[in-house]
């Protein structure tokens, strides 16, 4: 099969091609509905399919008789840990962590919040939710306490499952006091905690609120998997917008399993029975996806690494792992080769495994920048598949099809369109631009299988802020431009979203927080490029008239209300007071002119500017602050 066939076929028939798809998948009633709008108008996969994601994922894999396949491996260089776990096993735990939901009274369409550190537990949690027709929505562990209280007020679990603590390098981060002050912010209370207990720190249980995990398995009954319709909803994921309340991205039960499924051969390559890899968190959609379902949906064997790619102990953890479990798909995010790349620069630690069974490594998360990429190419001889995808969508929009046709790479672009996504670009006023023209990258609606359904509890939301740019298209928040050949060129988001190693976040929700200083007027929080983690914010401040302040204890104060209220994965660790913010003359503050400034970059200044001077001023102060990056 050619590329060409299978995207042709995927963006013309499109049901025909999914209904193909979906019968690769074993349902309890095979959709015969393929597409068709819901009550908001949107067009749904496979309404009248019924499944579960969880006996697709275990069940039905035992019953084939890969039982005894491992189907999870286990591996914490910061605990000393390795386990494995086969599809019976995890098969069994799934069921019986379920009993022990069903016993607090969860059931089909409840939901249930999921706070935990990457630990095998976590995908049990996951899994186990979904056997009973309810909805996940895991929350990071890096999030504080009020990123995590925002979410359960939002999703309104039934019950929320945790952990005593998760363990980073060299340091162990308590949850349960986190989840206390987030359940004490919250407006919601959910009618029990499940809480896992580990040996790094054991955590004080409340006996009006608490379950311990252990003590409610053992005392369980298995539960069995519940039918639910394929477009009920399995999880919803919070993911940053371009305000201070996170986007809950609802994803459907059918879309969500035929798309996935599909992924592990058409992109990835993955046959039934091989280790696939993601390193990423439970707490992502990467980690959603490719740790959890679609491994297990195509019956192969997926890692849960509990470390980093480097300090645990050293930049050769990643090759060990490959090696020691014959990982044949490796998919992290540039900045942990970045960060490999940074303490072994010769990759001599590369050199010192055998990763043969190491057939391509996968990328996603932020921009591929061409000097990392030509170094992982260069140090590791293997294929390097950069790959552009988003919370939305839970696979990838743009990538090369190494289960199908693999095409030549073009450093800095992520290939081409994933069949299933019809990519346009699109200029302001919603047109469509030729061929190597910039623009908004838009996808021409239907939105193929496992995109979002909708913005948790909120359509207008949707509507508002992803279809009503352009009639007939979804807007991704990228920018960019496909090259003659359809090559697809992602130069950035156009909104204020950024990315700190490869985690997604708001700048306006960090303005939002450092706005709340009481010696601070006006603030922004720029996005600008850090050689490690991709891109790093900083905020410029304006004091309030007549207050004055030692600026060195003013920026500690603001960080640690970022630190406070989103969690260290913010990085927020710069801010300067400004005199001046560059403004249009009806008051927008021109941040991608700031982040130009900062980068180095040439810009043009724009005719709508209200003072010109005030850019030669802000540049000032960043030299002056060592903040100016060179382009
Ligand atoms: N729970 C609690 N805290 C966490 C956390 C978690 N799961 N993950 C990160 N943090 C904390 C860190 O401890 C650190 O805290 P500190 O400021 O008190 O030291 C802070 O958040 C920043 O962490 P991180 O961005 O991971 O920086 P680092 O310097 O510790 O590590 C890298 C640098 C490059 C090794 C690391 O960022 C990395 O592994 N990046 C790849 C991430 C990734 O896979 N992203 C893709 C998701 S698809
Ligand atoms: P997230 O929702 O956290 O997966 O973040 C999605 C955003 O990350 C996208 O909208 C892009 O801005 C960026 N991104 C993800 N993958 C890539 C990639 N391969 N190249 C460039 N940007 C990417």
């Amino acid at each position: 099969m050619s590329y060409h066939a299978e995207y042709t076929k995927s963006v013309e028939q499109p049901e025909t091609f999914w209904a193909e798809k979906a019968a690769d998948l074993p349902w309890y009633k095979q959709p015969e509905q393929i597409l068709s709008k819901d009550e908001n108008g949107m067009l749904r996969w496979f309404a009248d399919g019924e499944m579960n994601t969880a006996y697709m994922a275990l069940d039905y894999h035992v019953e084939q008789g890969r039982g005894d396949q491992t189907a999870v491996i286990f591996d914490s260089p910061v605990t000393d840990t390795k386990q494995m776990f086969t599809y019976t096993q995890m098969r069994d735990q799934v069921a019986l962590f379920a009993g022990v939901l069903k016993a607090q009274g969860v059931s089909k369409g409840d939901r249930v919040v999921i706070y935990m550190p990457m630990i095998p537990e976590a995908l049990v949690a996951m899994l186990a939710v979904a056997r009973l027709g309810a909805v996940h929505s895991v929350v990071f562990g890096g999030f504080a306490p009020h990123e995590l209280a925002v979410r359960i007020e939002d999703a309104e679990p039934k019950v929320v499952v945790s952990a005593s603590c998760g363990v980073e390098v060299k340091k162990v981060i308590e949850y349960k006091p986190m989840l206390d002050e987030a359940l004490r912010l919250s407006a919601h209370k959910p009618a029990c905690c499940i809480v896992l207990q580990r040996p790094q720190a054991l955590a004080a249980l409340l006996p009006e609120q608490d379950i311990d995990w252990q003590e409610a398995m053992a005392n369980a009954e298995p539960a069995d998997c519940v039918p639910v319709k394929g477009t009920d909803p399995l999880y919803v994921l919070y993911t940053s917008g371009t305000t201070g309340k996170p986007k809950g991205v609802q994803r459907d039960n059918g879309g969500h399993a035929v798309a996935l499924k599909y992924s592990m051969k058409a992109v990835y390559d993955m046959n039934p029975g091989e280790v696939f890899w993601a390193a990423s968190d439970v707490g992502w959609v990467v980690g959603h996806s490719y740790i959890v379902y679609a491994p297990l949906l195509a019956g192969c064997t997926t890692l849960v690494y509990e470390g980093k790619p480097v300090r645990t102990p050293d930049a050769g953890a990643f090759w060990r792992v490959c090696a020691e479990y014959k990982v044949k798909a490796l998919f992290a995010a540039p900045t942990a080769f970045r960060a490999i790349k940074k303490e072994d620069p010769e990759a001599l630690l590369f050199k010192s495994y055998d990763t043969s069974a190491l057939k391509t490594i996968f990328m996603a998360g932020e921009r591929l920048d061409p000097p990392t990429y030509d170094w992982t190419v260069e140090k590791t001889g293997k294929p390097v598949v950069d790959h552009w995808w988003q919370t939305e969508t839970g696979w990838a929009i743009c990538g090369n099809l190494m289960g199908i046709e693999p095409k030549p790479t073009k450093p800095g672009s992520s290939t081409l369109p994933i069949p299933g996504y019809n990519i346009q670009i699109l200029d302001t006023e919603g047109n469509e631009l030729p061929r190597g023209q910039q623009g908004s990258i838009a996808i021409k609606l239907p939105l193929p299988p496992s995109c979002l359904a909708t913005v948790w509890g909120d359509f207008e939301r949707f509507r508002t802020g992803y279809l009503a740019e352009a009639p007939g298209y979804y807007t991704t928040g990228d920018g960019g431009y496909m090259d003659e050949e359809g090559y697809v060129f992602i130069m950035g988001r156009t909104d204020d979203v950024i990315n700190v190693a490869g985690h997604r976040l708001s700048t306006g929700e960090m303005e939002e927080i450092v706005a709340a200083h009481p010696a601070v007027a006006e603030c922004a929080v720029i996005g600008i490029n850090d050689p490690l983690k991709g891109q790093a914010p900083i905020g410029l401040v304006l004091l309030k008239d007549g207050i004055e302040v030692d600026e060195a204890t003013l920026e500690k104060e603001l960080i640690a209300m970022v630190r406070k209220e989103i969690g260290p994965i913010a990085c927020f660790n710069r801010a300067l007071v400004v005199q001046r913010l560059p403004k249009t003359r009806s008051g927008k503050i021109l941040r991608k002119l700031l982040r130009n400034i900062a980068d180095g970059k040439e810009y043009s200044i724009p005719s709508t500017i209200d003072d010109p001077t005030s850019l030669s001023e802000i540049e000032g102060i960043m030299m002056e602050h060592g903040m100016l990056n060179k382009a």
